[in-house]
Formats: structure tokens, C-alpha cells, sequence
């Protein structure tokens, strides 16, 4: 392709209005992220109708502000994209009607990208050199998913939660041990005070599915843990549960990882998702791969957690590949991996 593909790409499907330019699937000119965690954390989650809301406030600036730090205007695109799902209905759809608009006013192709595809596709931007086929672990706050990525756009799903994912277990512990929302980065931040072996939690096993999580149990066994303590007056160290929990949920995710790499003889590996930037677990991929001579691929922490420029990047493979939606396009909030709508 001898042309440019400049990309402007949207993402709305939480709690994060984010626009980003990106140029050839591989190069971020711009990434604006409005978060609106302090509008949530009073409620101790997010509230998908005051996120809704935001969202509509939000957009057309971050838009704008998106085009101007990139340089470009509208002229100088090559297509819009935009994450349809999955996610909460109320929030994907300012995300798909603010791209459908710009679509339907300036003759663009509209192009529609899976979350978790965009999650996946920010190894992309982070690491030049990478291409499938690859593993990749999807740990955010609404998936745990391990991914075979056979080609762009091509995946198998070896593996995903039974019941929560990885960052709501994270945020659920966080609140029982009262470090409030969003519990990821809190954990992340006290664990390095704890002592990871103080407690020894379960590492939850699931017994038909060789690569699928289960958190609950988990967490289940936290809040026990601390209402023993209690009852029997024992002081609760806030870091020691906080470290040997999130050790817990390492040595599942490296566990099941490692497993499924061996089982499909794949030599690269890829981590993606709020969870992916949590300091302890990126160095325990790193030691596990490098153990086992697997190439590691991360990427950077603004790029794990919810932002646009990864759906910028999906968007340039569906691009080329001749993928473009309809102003039909909806938003589906429980949109499978590899399906299309
Ligand atoms: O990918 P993401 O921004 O949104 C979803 O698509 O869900 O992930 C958000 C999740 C939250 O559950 C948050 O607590 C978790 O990622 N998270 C972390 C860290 N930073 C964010 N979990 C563990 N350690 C972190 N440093
Ligand atoms: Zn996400």
C-alpha cells in the first residue's frame, strides 16, 4: 500500500472516552484519554448511566483535541473506527454515533472493532516487530480470556474466566480490604509492601477446562480470611492480603500461559488489558518466558488500560483486509471475539 492509512479511532465502552490518531496501524500520532474514575469511585464501580452521560460531554472534545495533537484534519483520514461491543450499551453507543456521524458527514469508511481485539492490538503499536502467530492473555476488568492469535483479525479462545475476571476479582478484594475503586493499581501499589507467602489462597483449578480461570473462589477465600481475623480479633495487614492474593492470581495466569504454550509450540507471547499493567505481574511473564526461551511482548501501562489508539490498530488490519460497516452499525454489548456484526 503506497498511501498512508491514517486512522481516527473511538473508544467508549466503559468508563474511559478516549480518541486517538493512528497511521499505519503501528504509529500513535495522537491518544486522548478523559477517564472518569473520580465521577465513579463515590459509588465504589461504575455507573453505567452517569458514565453514559460523560461520555455525550466528552466526546466531540476528545475527538477534537485527538485531530489537533496529531496534526490532521478530517481530510487527511483514511477511515473511522470504532469499538461496537463488548461493553455497556448506553456507553458504546455515544462511541458508535459519534463515528457514524463523522462517517455518514465526510464519505468515510466506517470501520467497527471488537474491545478485546483493540486490547490485543496494542502489543502492535508497543512492539514493531510483532506479528502472529502468537498467545496472547487478555486480563482486564470485564475479560480474562487466553487467545490462540493464529493471524490479524484470526483467533482462537483457548481459555477464559468460569465467573469473574481478573480485574473484578482485583477491584472486589481491593474493596473488602478497604482500599476503594479502582482496586487494580491500589493492590498493585500496597502488594509491594506485603509479603506475597504470608497467606497461602487457593489457585483455583477448573476441572474440564484445561485453560479456564476461576476467581470467585478466590475471592471467596479473602473474605474469609478476613472474617476469621476478625472474629477472632486477630489485626488484618492490609499488604500481606493484598500481595498474597494478587500472587494467587499470578501464579494461575503464568500457570495456565506457560501450559498453553507448550501445548501449541508457539514461541512468542503477549500479555493486554487494565490487569497487564500490574508491576508484579509483568514481572512474572517476564521470568516465566524467559525460562522458557519465549519471546515476551508487553505493552507500555497507558496502553493496557482502556484507550483509543488500540483500536486504532486493530481498525488498519480489518482495514486492508476490506472489512468496513454501514451506518447500520450497533452497538452489541456482548459481541463474541472473532464474530462479526
Ligand atoms: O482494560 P481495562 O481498562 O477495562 C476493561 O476493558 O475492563 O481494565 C480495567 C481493570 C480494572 O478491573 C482495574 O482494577 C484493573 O484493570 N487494573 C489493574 C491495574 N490497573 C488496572 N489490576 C491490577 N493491577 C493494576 N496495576
Ligand atoms: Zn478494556
Amino acid at each position: 500500500m503506497d498511501k498512508d492509512v491514517i486512522i481516527l479511532a473511538i473508544e467508549s465502552s466503559c468508563d474511559e472516552t478516549a480518541a486517538a490518531v493512528v497511521k499505519n496501524g503501528r504509529e500513535v500520532l495522537s491518544n486522548v484519554i478523559f477517564s472518569q474514575i473520580d465521577l465513579h469511585t463515590v459509588y465504589g464501580g461504575v455507573v453505567p448511566e452517569i458514565a453514559s452521560r460523560k461520555h455525550i460531554d466528552k466526546i466531540n472534545q476528545v475527538i477534537e483535541e485527538a485531530l489537533q495533537k496529531a496534526g490532521v484534519t478530517l481530510e487527511d483520514l483514511s477511515a473511522i473506527a470504532v469499538t461496537y461491543g463488548p461493553g455497556l450499551v448506553g456507553a458504546l453507543l455515544v462511541g458508535v454515533s459519534a463515528a457514524k456521524a463523522i462517517a455518514f458527514a465526510t464519505g468515510l469508511p466506517l470501520i467497527g472493532v471488537h474491545h478485546i481485539e483493540g486490547h490485543i492490538s496494542a502489543n502492535y503499536i508497543a512492539n514493531p516487530s510483532l506479528e502472529p502467530p502468537f498467545v496472547c492473555l487478555v486480563v482486564s476488568g470485564g475479560h480474562t480470556h487466553l487467545v490462540s492469535v493464529k493471524d490479524y483479525g484470526e483467533y482462537e479462545i483457548l481459555g477464559r474466566t468460569r465467573d469473574d475476571a481478573a480485574g473484578e476479582a482485583f477491584d472486589k478484594v481491593a474493596r473488602a480490604i478497604g482500599l476503594g475503586y479502582p482496586g487494580g493499581p491500589k493492590i498493585d501499589k500496597i502488594s509491594k509492601e506485603g509479603n506475597p507467602e504470608a497467606i497461602r489462597f487457593p489457585r483455583a483449578k477448573v476441572g474440564d477446562g484445561e485453560y479456564d480461570f476461576s476467581f470467585s473462589g478466590l475471592k471467596s477465600a479473602v473474605l474469609n480470611y478476613l472474617n476469621g481475623c476478625q472474629m477472632k480479633g486477630e489485626e488484618i495487614n492490609t499488604a500481606d492480603v493484598a500481595a498474597s492474593f494478587q500472587q494467587s492470581v499470578i501464579d494461575v495466569l503464568v500457570g495456565h500461559s506457560m501450559d498453553a504454550i507448550e501445548k501449541y509450540e508457539l514461541d512468542k507471547f503477549a500479555i493486554a488489558g487494565g490487569v497487564a499493567s500490574n508491576a508484579s505481574l509483568r514481572q512474572a511473564f517476564e521470568e516465566a518466558c524467559a525460562k522458557k526461551g519465549v519471546e515476551f511482548f508487553l505493552p507500555p501501562p497507558v496502553l493496557c488500560t482502556d484507550n483509543a489508539a488500540m483500536i486504532g490498530a486493530a481498525a488498519y488490519y480489518e482495514y486492508i483486509k476490506g472489512v468496513r460497516h454501514g451506518y447500520d452499525l450497533n452497538a452489541v454489548p456482548n459481541l463474541k471475539l472473532g464474530e462479526r456484526l
